[in-house]
């Protein structure tokens, strides 16, 4: 079977989720979210993160919009980090749907630096510039890293100081939880985040995130969302599959398991690069590993096993482990890598 160490949504569906989808498809449930398989899914939310307002969308992109139009104000601008998916990777979505401006603070690891971004706190009380008034982080981030809890502390009492909302783009969240060994819950509500894209596309799901909201003034408000999410084009007609996979994906401990495997095989392949004199060049915590390779092995060992050159001027990649990857992948990888390497 070929796999890939390209990204996490390479892979396919856990097959507890596609027995999921399957027994959903059974009878007739009434569509855009009025199914008892949404409302038994947003009930798994409140056990997961304590009382929340969850909202179905398509995918990443569009829970990262949706959640960030929910937070605008009149004059509302975004800041973030500059490695940040909302800005680097998603076609200026959150300009074109929410015409809000992004705010791009420098960042070489992925992380927000509350220094920098301070820089932009004077541009909050002139009308002559968009205000920063939302500040969205990735966890884990676009680099691999994970912030702390103290981290993530840090930047929502800034932005509290400062009047401004917390969201926070968890495509990866469930990595993190594991890397951190806290819950959902901790790193979420308990460290002040207003709105949270959970994403699971990334770990074993089909397709369908959810945007989950903290914040109690914005969870009173709901019922407006609801008509922002139609008219963002995310109201799903059939939001029964989506819910059925996130049912299973709680209740089977499906998102922690996934999310395990993927953290454990990045760190099996930090051990085995490291044994044959690759360069590991990040802190492996998550399921990302970065490496420099001989420029001359790159093509090849992609023709083999596909994976994202992230800087060319310095050979180095980007290797994303996915819930189905197995020790005997990464072995046979290394393998590859050791035959080209001698050629
Ligand atoms: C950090 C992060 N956020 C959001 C997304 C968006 O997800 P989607 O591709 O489903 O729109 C991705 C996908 O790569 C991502 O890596």
């Amino acid at each position: 079977m070929k796999k890939s160490f390209a990204s996490d949504n390479y892979s396919g569906v856990h097959p507890k989720i596609m027995e999921s989808l399957i027994k959903a498809n059974n009878g007739h449930e009434s569509p855009y979210g009025g199914d008892t398989y949404t409302a038994l899914a947003k009930e798994k939310f409140n056990e997961i993160f304590g009382p929340v307002e969850t909202l179905f969308v398509y995918n990443g992109t569009a829970s990262n919009v949706f959640a960030l139009d929910i937070l605008k104000e009149i004059g509302s601008a975004v800041l973030c980090p500059s490695t940040a998916h909302i800005y680097t990777d998603e076609t200026g979505a959150l300009a074109k749907i929410t015409g809000m401006q992004m705010l791009t603070v420098p960042s070489q690891d992925g992380k927000l630096d509350l220094e920098e971004a301070k820089k932009y706190l004077q541009f909050k009380d002139t009308f002559h510039r968009a205000s920063p008034n939302i500040i969205s982080i990735s966890q884990a981030t676009e680099n691999g890293t994970i912030y702390t809890l103290d981290e993530i502390k840090e930047i929502s009492n800034f932005a509290k100081e400062h009047k401004m909302y917390l969201h926070m783009d968890g495509a990866r969240i469930s990595n993190a939880v594991v890397a951190l060994g806290c819950s959902l819950e901790e790193m979420t509500r308990g460290c002040g985040v207003d709105i949270l894209s959970f994403g699971a596309t990334k770990n074993g799901i089909m397709f369908g995130e959810a945007v989950v909201i903290f914040d109690e003034k914005l969870k009173n408000r709901v019922g407006e969302f609801e008509y922002l999410r139609k008219q963002n084009l995310q109201v799903l007609s059939k939001m029964r599959f989506v819910a059925a996979q996130y049912i299973t994906l709680f209740e089977e401990n499906i998102w922690y398991e996934n999310a395990k495997n993927g953290n454990d095989m990045a760190k099996y392949l930090e051990e085995q690069l490291l044994n044959i004199n690759i360069k590991v060049t990040n802190e492996v915590l998550g399921n990302t590993v970065f490496a420099i390779l001989p420029e001359k092995i790159i093509e090849q060992l992609q023709d083999f096993c596909y994976f994202y050159v992230w800087d060319p001027t310095i050979s180095e990649v980007r290797f994303v482990m996915s819930f189905d990857i197995v020790k005997k992948d990464v072995d046979n990888f290394i393998t590859k890598i050791k035959e080209l390497i001698s050629l």
